[in-house]
């Protein structure tokens, strides 16, 4: 469970030793930012996109990041080295770093690197074969005007109260709606569907993460001549759907079997096998051509 290594305060240690101090504003406030980065063959997958979407995010909290993207793709690259998989998991976080009890980010003078090289299986083999059970959640997704959900903050309460939703009725996963009651997205994934051939997914503009895995998926379906759509869906669209899946870092693609009960009639279904050989493929170019 803790097997893999940390790298924390310039030092590489196993994960199970390593330690932050309880005055770090990431542990009392979630002040901070996070990225979670597969690596396939010991390189890290889409690393300039989400070294993008770590800038971004720490700018928008007003968090000054003192490693340059330079030093951090050495720290991961140095990560990935000190451990023994050749694929995995890299959690990249930036938290305020240490303060004074209150909020105040202010007072906190040194922000705080933890990079953790580790394995994540968001699903089990059995679910990913059969296909995910999904309930949407009573818990509506915390709206852009309080916090922009384009920010991949230390702050997942909204998406945890969630996913007990969908332990509790005994689901896999729970889907948050927006105010409106529109979809937005998985407690940790996007989520699409198809419709007569057609891939749909939420814009971000709905509440959802701008996914990494989202905005590739979307690319490759034009590749794979897949006509792709942002639009605003509603629980009837998904009910109703002929495909749903979801993707993200940890998730990668994961089928939808049902949604509240309905189930879809197709599972894993056509579109999504060819968006998954497409995937597959991409993730196998990239890898091999760095
Ligand atoms: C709330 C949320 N939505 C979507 C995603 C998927 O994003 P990505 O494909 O960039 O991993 C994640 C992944 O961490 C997430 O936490």
């Amino acid at each position: 469970m803790f097997d893999g290594v940390c790298w924390l305060d310039g030092e590489i240690r196993p994960l199970a030793e390593a330690r932050i101090p309880v005055l770090d504003h990431g542990l009392l406030y979630g002040d901070g930012v996070f990225e979670g980065i597969r690596f396939y063959n010991r390189v890290a997958f889409m690393l300039d996109e989400h070294l993008r979407r770590l800038e971004d995010s720490a700018r928008c909290i007003a968090l000054a990041c003192p490693w340059s993207r330079r030093e951090l793709r050495e720290i991961i690259a140095e990560v990935i080295a000190a451990q023994d998989r050749s694929e995995g998991y890299i959690r990249l976080i930036i938290t305020r770093g240490e303060g004074p009890l209150g909020i105040d980010p202010s007072l906190c003078k040194q922000p705080r690197l933890i990079v953790i090289a580790s394995g994540l299986r968001l699903a089990s083999p059995e679910t990913i074969q059969r296909g995910a059970n999904l309930v949407i959640a009573a818990t509506r997704r915390l709206p852009p005007d309080g916090v922009d959900p384009r920010i991949k903050s230390l702050n997942y309460l909204n998406h945890i109260l969630a996913r007990i939703e969908a332990n509790q009725a005994g689901a896999d996963e729970a889907l948050l709606l927006n105010a409106q009651g529109m979809v937005t997205e998985g407690s940790a994934e996007n989520v699409f569907i198809v419709r007569d051939d057609v891939l749909l997914t939420p814009p971000v503009t709905d509440g959802a993460l701008a996914g990494i895995t989202r905005q590739l998926l979307l690319d490759l379906a034009n590749s794979v001549r897949i006509e792709a759509v942002e639009r605003s869906l509603a629980p009837y669209d998904l009910y109703t759907a002929d495909e749903c899946f979801l993707t993200g870092t940890g998730a990668e693609m994961i089928p939808v079997k049902h949604v509240d009960n309905r189930a879809l009639p197709e599972c894993p279904g056509p579109a999504f096998r060819r968006l998954q050989d497409a995937f597959r493929a991409y993730v196998a170019r990239y890898c091999s051509s760095r």
